[in-house]
């Protein structure tokens, strides 16, 4: 996590850098900080909590320099705090580091011994000691860099300045990515291509152990044994206008939105325009060869695999087991000869995700990748790469990343069963049109907006919910409750519908309203028994269903949302948006931070 960027400019850079860290704030906002170089020597400007804080003191206390570096924190070693906050500086050189530096309590030990006088708490700082280190036994800036990257072990993404060096800065990256960006006469460096949107769309990304010399002049690689590289410079398509919020109140009120347009995109992509059949690019496994499918992933990402899970073995009758990437990295689980393993990430950087790709691909299985950003380690490291094409997600719960990441997973899970001939013709096409019809329904279910507003209301003055579903709508359950924890800090728990009664339903009284997602079908009967098991002990339910659905059991029911009648198929991308609502207005009516809750950080590049 952290966020970090940097300028060799040719006018002043402390705004551009805050510009760039706004665009990085989904990466943490514990604290904020800039540096650059005022007459050769090391200026800083930090300040604990969000960026707006340090724009504050930049009108107080205005930074000038054309070179410069910046960072936004997600807190790991110390607390967020402004002697915490990055850069960390020596008389030499400062430093802004995105990951962990695993081994810099001997390194800090050594340099302490040395005479070296650390004021924080961090581990980042040892870079700016290290290097600096360096720099006093008569190094060059780029010798001291490549001397102290072979002493450090973790992951990283570093830019680092130079005093008396105007027009010089040097990046690395070891695990956490880093682009840079080619100017008219500048260079930048960036998280990701977001940061430098505002000033280039030519972007070069190091790969894993890559470091970089910019100047005016361009920038020069090298990679981890020092040898100059070439890289390939891409233009990026993002567009400073596809990351603002426009009319919306918050970015993800504008990604919940957008979900319409984005699934017809995905499928526009994945659906191939004369047959209506699912189309995959070149370069797939056998499927009818595959003897099983794992499926890892971390949070929201995680249900999105559960949710593919029911999917793969109902319809491709494919086994699969889904685990969450923390705990699949360290449990040495065998994996079959032959197998696939399908990593799911919004970011393609999560860090748990990645370890457990790299465990699977040294256990020779298949690796695909689905996920949002093209350019992401996971997508770099994979064997085949299926983009969920849902465009920038700046909200840090993530929700159209979510439903891309099914609508993807629906025609990948369409495309094996086809492979492995478990289902017909006439099955498919009924398949496939039900999935044509999912952005127009979609806009259906965001009509619902003002009336699930309304019943956010009455969420809002609870301490506790409860979401309830069946089948491959139970993952739903819990992404409805894990969205409403993370941006409204209610307290919030998703459970399979039929097991409630082996302990939960323990909870169950008029103050926990109970969230019950039942579309009409053949689960319906079953999670609805269930339903009034809640109600047979005062609960009070919100009931989510269809037109029949609500005909049947609407009654009982204290609130009602009305979905549309679709195949059960494309449930669960329907049932999603309105958990996301109900979250979203729930956390608005509450006052919380939306888009940036407390706590956390889109992109987890840490353990
Ligand atoms: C929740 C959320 C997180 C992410 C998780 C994985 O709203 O956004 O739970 O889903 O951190 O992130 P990615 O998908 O980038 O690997």
């Amino acid at each position: 996590m952290c966020g970090i960027v940097g300028i060799v400019g040719k006018s002043e850079v402390a705004s551009r850098l805050v510009e760039g860290l706004r665009r990085l704030e989904y990466r943490g906002y514990d604290s904020a900080g800039l540096a650059t170089l005022v007459d050769g020597a090391i200026t800083r400007r930090r300040s604990e909590g969000k960026l707006s804080r340090l724009t504050d003191l930049l009108v107080s206390q205005p930074l000038p320099g054309v070179t410069g570096i910046g960072h936004t924190r997600w807190a790991t070693h110390g607390a967020p705090t402004t002697t915490n906050a990055h850069p960390h500086a020596t008389a030499h050189v400062a430093v802004v580091h995105n990951g962990i530096i695993e081994n810099f309590r001997e390194l800090k030990d050594d340099l302490v011994a040395r005479g070296h006088i650390f004021e924080s708490e961090t581990d980042s700082e040892v870079v700016a000691h290290l290097v600096s280190d360096g720099l006093e036994q008569g190094l060059t800036p780029q010798a001291a860099v490549s001397a102290a990257l072979k002493l450090m072990r973790g992951a990283f993404a570093l830019a680092i300045l130079f005093a008396g060096h105007d027009g010089l800065l040097i990046g690395a990256r070891r695990g956490s990515p880093l682009a840079v960006g080619f100017g008219e006469g500048e260079m930048y460096l960036g998280s990701d291509a977001m940061a430098l949107s505002s000033w280039t769309r030519q972007v070069l990304y190091l790969e894993e152990g890559d470091w970089v010399v910019l100047s005016h002049a361009g920038a020069t690689v090298f990679d981890a044994n020092d040898r100059e590289v070439t890289r390939a410079v891409r233009t990026v398509a993002l567009s400073p206008a596809m990351i603002e919020k426009g009319n919306y109140r918050h970015y993800m009120q504008k990604e919940i939105f957008e979900q319409p347009q984005v699934i017809g995109d995905a499928l526009a992509t994945y659906l191939d325009p004369a047959t209506r059949r699912p189309r995959l690019p070149e370069g797939g496994p056998d499927w009818a060869a595959v003897p099983r499918l794992t499926i890892v992933a971390c949070g929201t990402s995680s249900y999105a695999a559960l949710v593919a899970k029911y999917w793969f073995e109902q319809i491709a009758r494919l086994p699969v087991e889904v685990d969450i990437a923390s705990e699949f990295r360290y449990r040495e689980a065998p994996m079959p000869k032959g197998g696939v393993a399908l990593f799911i990430s919004q970011s393609g950087e999560t860090a748990d995700t990645l370890a457990a790709l790299r465990y699977a691909k040294d256990e020779n299985q298949f690796i695909v990748a689905l996920v949002n950003v093209p350019e992401s380690s996971m997508a770099r490291e994979a064997d085949l790469v299926l983009p969920i094409l849902a465009g920038p997600e700046i909200g840090v719960a993530s929700t159209k990343a979510f439903t891309c990441q099914l609508t993807v997973l629906m025609c990948l899970v369409l495309a094996v069963a086809r492979s492995r001939g478990t289902i017909d013709a006439a099955e498919e096409a009924r398949l496939c049109a039900a999935l044509s019809e999912v952005p127009a329904r979609a806009l259906e279910v965001l009509n619902h907006d003002e009336k699930i507003r309304a019943i956010a209301l009455w969420l809002a003055e609870a301490r506790d919910v409860l979401y309830l579903g069946r089948g491959a709508i139970f993952p739903i359950a819990l992404e409805g409750a894990l969205k409403l924890k993370e941006i409204s800090y209610i307290h919030a728990e998703g459970y399979a519908a039929g097991e409630l009664k082996h302990g939960p339903i323990a909870l169950i009284d008029e103050a926990v309203p109970v969230i019950v997602l039942a579309p009409h079908g053949p689960l319906f009967e079953k999670t609805v028994s269930n339903m009034q098991e809640v109600l047979a002990r005062g609960g009070r339910v919100v009931l989510l269903s269809d037109t029949a659905g609500i005909e049947t059991e609407g009654r009982n029911a204290a609130e009602i949302i009305e979905l549309p009648m679709v195949d059960a198929f494309v449930t669960p991308v329907l049932y999603a948006i309105p958990v996301q609502l109900l979250a979203y207005h729930t956390a608005v009516a509450k006052g919380t931070d939306v888009d940036q809750p407390r706590n956390l950080a889109k992109s987890v590049t840490v353990e």
